[in-house]
């Protein structure tokens, strides 16, 4: 590997499963210190146990990013653990799918609280460690950078039929990445965003199967998508099929390494080229 993120500290939101969890995997190989996090306790334990295993220098906190304390919990939680955080990661998420006719407003709400509440949280909770920490570095002459990775969606950059609220709240998660990338990068953090086009996990099994569902709000949701959705990207997507997990994580790798030391306030879209 042509970098290292040895003396990193990561932070990865919704890593029990699926993108997170292939992204913390990414960032402990590569050298970092791993916070991972989910509400999904036993999925969590799981990630850390597989990192653990592999000698990875891990930990995790559990909870629901949508309650307004987890946020501040959770970086508070990295700083004492690890020292330091230099990486974080947005991912966590879900769809509350359904066109606007049939979204409530508790629907349109959660999917804004988790794809633009939370990141916004989290983010304004790193800010005094940042801030000073960088301020501290520039006074000694050191400029050490840092790494912001919003996760997005097509569904945000293009829109999509019966995605009302989780278009919005991916649509949302730009402006913050676009504008905190012009307020943080007197303090050299990279502030990105990658959008994923259809990556094959629980998020977009067909949504016949039945089996993909979430309890969130005291509602029992079902996630996936419809199976002529998935039959029609064999022919609409350029690289003909769903991405993996870990091509997924890749382009957000990119986004946590060196190599995107110059690049700030983008937003890169891995899709194999589909758009909505
Ligand atoms: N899979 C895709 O095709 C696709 C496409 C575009 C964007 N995305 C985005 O990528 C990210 C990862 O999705 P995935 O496909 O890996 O889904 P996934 O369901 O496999 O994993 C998402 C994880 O986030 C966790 N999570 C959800 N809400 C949470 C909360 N309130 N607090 C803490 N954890 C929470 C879930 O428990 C789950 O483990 C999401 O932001 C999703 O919107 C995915």
């Amino acid at each position: 590997m042509s970098f290292s993120l040895c003396c990193k500290t990561a932070l990865v939101t919704g890593a029990g499963r699926g993108i997170g969890r292939t992204i913390a995997g990414k960032l402990a190989a590569a050298g970092a210190k791993v916070m991972v996090n989910d509400l999904d306790e036993a999925a969590l334990c799981e990630t850390e146990e597989n990192l653990r295993k592999s000698g990875y220098k891990v930990d995790h906190a559990t909870g629901d990013l949508t309650d307004p304390a987890t946020p501040d919990k959770l970086v508070q939680a990295t700083l004492e653990t690890f020292g330091s955080v230099d990486i974080i990661v947005n991912n966590a998420g879900y769809s509350w799918d359904g066109v606007i006719q049939k979204t409530t407003d508790e629907q349109f709400l959660a999917m804004l609280e988790i794809h633009l509440m939370t990141p916004f949280r989290i983010l304004r909770a790193a800010s005094s460690y940042i801030r000073e920490t960088s301020k501290a570095e520039t006074a000694a002459g050191k400029r050490v950078m840092r790494k912001v990775v919003n996760i997005t969606s097509i569904a945000g950059t293009d829109g999509n039929p019966g995605q009302v609220g989780y278009s919005s709240g991916k649509a949302g998660v730009i402006g913050l990445t676009k504008t905190l990338a012009k307020e943080w990068g007197r303090y050299n953090v990279n502030v990105n965003a990658v959008g994923f086009g259809l990556i094959n996990t629980r998020l977009t099994q067909p949504l016949t199967s039945g089996e993909a569902h979430m309890e969130m709000h005291d509602h029992e949701i079902k996630l996936g998508v419809q199976p002529a959705m998935l039959e029609s990207v064999k022919h609409a997507c350029p690289l003909g099929r769903l991405g993996t997990p870990e091509e997924a994580a890749g382009a957000v790798l990119f986004f946590c390494s060196p190599l995107s030391d110059y690049v700030t306030g983008e937003v890169l879209i891995c899709g194999g080229g589909f758009h909505f």
